[in-house]
């Protein structure tokens, strides 16, 4: 479930949105040929840092779809969180993050559209850390959080290097509900087209 389920939500996910996002899609592909431009033959580690926006891509589909739309702690002790907002000891939180990632005051009007633009450099120095949290932070973060990138990124440039995604289905008529990890109420259909 932590490893697996998490990595195939994210990749179908993924490819849901460049299907929907044609011109996003063409981009990435752009990226990937002028690495590739033959086919991918292997995909090195060194590799990694050649797709900025294939990055940007990934992260804004795991802001609108985090696999793991919420978590839950328990404090240890009182903990105030800031001036008249104290959680008491023993006390279990839930971190709702599907919500937090859709919250306009952090991401804007348009929190709820597809942009990839949200993560350019300039606009993540804009905001707090723990606005984006799709792998969750702190000392309880995560532990597979390098390996899920590296494994993403290798499926998603082999598959978008040679194949191209479409679907009738509209991004607006996507309805998230809570399944193994955050699923949809119907999962959109993809089209498949081999690149020439
Ligand atoms: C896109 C893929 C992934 C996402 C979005 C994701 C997200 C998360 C999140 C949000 C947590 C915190 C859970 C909580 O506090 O209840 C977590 C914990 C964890 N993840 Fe991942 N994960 C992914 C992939 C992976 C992979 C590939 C592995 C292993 C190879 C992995 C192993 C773990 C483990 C063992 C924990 C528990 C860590 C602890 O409690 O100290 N995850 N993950």
């Amino acid at each position: 479930f932590q490893s697996y389920e998490t990595s195939a939500t994210a990749v179908y996910s993924v490819l849901v949105m460049l299907a929907m996002h044609p011109e996003i899609q063409d981009r990435v592909f752009e990226e990937v040929r002028s690495v590739f431009p033959d086919e991918v033959s292997s995909v090195g580690y060194d590799d990694m840092k050649k797709f900025p926006y294939l990055d940007m891509v990934i992260a804004e589909t795991l802001r609108l779809a985090p696999p793991i739309p919420c978590i839950g702690r328990q404090t240890l002790n009182e903990t105030e969180l800031r001036p008249g907002v104290r959680i008491p000891k023993e006390m279990q939180v839930v971190i709702p993050i599907y919500e937090l990632h859709r919250r306009k005051e952090i991401w804007g009007p348009e929190a709820d559209r597809f942009n990839p633009d949200n993560f350019l450099p300039e606009n993540i120095a804009k905001r707090h850390p723990c606005a984006y949290m799709a792998f969750s932070k702190g000392p309880r973060n995560c532990i597979g959080f390098r390996y899920a990138e590296f494994t993403l990124r290798v499926l998603l440039i082999t598959l978008l290097r040679s194949l191209k995604f479409s679907t009738t289905f509209k991004y607006h008529d996507i309805v998230f509900m809570p399944k193994v990890t955050l699923g949809y109420e119907v999962e959109p259909l993809l089209s498949i087209e081999v690149r020439a």
